[in-house]
């Protein structure tokens, strides 16, 4: 591929995704998006940069970059995240007016674990939420990720990784050789496409964000732009979650540390911020 193809294919991913590739990563672009080259009939990387110019290939840049999302995710990641929801939601169930759902956003999905994650903890708290109805939305940019989320179904070696045996026991059933996430779960989920670039506003507000693994595949002006988007969509008392190896610090002021909690961050009183 030349150097112009690698510019022209990078600029494009990055411009619909936020997803940067250095030039050392000519070799993923290889390997990801063989698959599709070999099914489109493409003769190669500058042959897809040739095509891509035009403005009519759109379902093709689609492609391209949903090839080029990573979506390694897995159930309680890293723990801490689930343990401070099955403390926060009782203190915001008891907080909100009569008839308010809770609300949590898991803003980069992949296939739904994280969220899958949220509703078990909030059907382990059962009478602790007051009988407050939760409503758990996960977006992602990758259609093909939102469909697997969708249907709720895992292998065994997705339910071996991070789900406690006993909550695989109570809230997942076999199917043959997979496991479908039980339906009573199911229903307080929805999907939706939604990429993180574009206006959120239309989602509403939440109480509760993980927005995890996903900025680390941003530059810092993107991982500033989506994170100033979700302290404007979590409330007041409520909780931004991000991934072990992100943060907020020199990205933006509107979200700050949780006393004494690793990766939460809660929005910025509005006369703490500089803008
Ligand atoms: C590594 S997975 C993280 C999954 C989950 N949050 C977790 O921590 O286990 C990253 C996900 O971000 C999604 N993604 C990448 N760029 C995105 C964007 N601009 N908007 C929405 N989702 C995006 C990818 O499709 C992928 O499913």
């Amino acid at each position: 591929m030349t150097p112009e193809s690698f510019s022209f294919l990078a600029g494009l991913v990055k411009a619909r995704s936020g997803i940067v590739l250095t030039a050392d990563r000519g070799y993923m672009l290889e390997t990801r998006l063989g698959p599709m080259l070999r099914r489109e009939g493409i003769a190669g990387l500058d042959a897809l940069a040739l095509r891509l110019r035009s403005p009519r290939e759109e379902a093709l840049v689609a492609e391209m970059v949903e090839a080029l999302t990573t979506n390694e995710s897995s159930f309680f990641r890293d723990g801490k995240p689930f343990e401070h929801l099955r403390r926060l939601l009782p203190r915001l169930a008891a907080a909100r007016p009569a008839g308010q759902p809770l609300r949590i956003w898991s803003a980069a999905c992949s296939s739904g674990q994280e969220a899958y994650s949220a509703a078990m903890v909030v059907a382990e708290l059962g009478a602790a939420l007051g009988g407050r109805r939760v409503e758990i939305l996960g977006t992602d940019i990758s259609r093909e990720m939102l469909e697997r989320a969708r249907e709720g179904i895992f292998t065994q070696f997705e339910v071996q990784r991070g789900l406690p045996v006993q909550m695989l026991v109570k809230h997942v059933r076999q199917e043959g050789t997979r496991w479908r996430v039980a339906p009573e779960l199911r229903a307080m989920t929805r999907w939706q496409f939604f990429n993180l670039l574009d206006d959120a506003r239309a989602l509403g507000r939440f109480d509760v964000i993980f927005c995890r693994n996903v900025l680390i595949y941003f530059d810092a002006p993107t991982k500033s732009r989506v994170l100033a988007m979700l302290a404007a969509m979590v409330a007041a008392d409520g909780a931004v979650h991000l991934g072990g190896a992100e943060t907020v610090l020199g990205l933006t002021d509107r979200l700050v540390p949780a006393a004494g909690e690793r990766g939460v961050y809660e929005p910025a009183q509005p006369a703490a911020r500089a803008g």
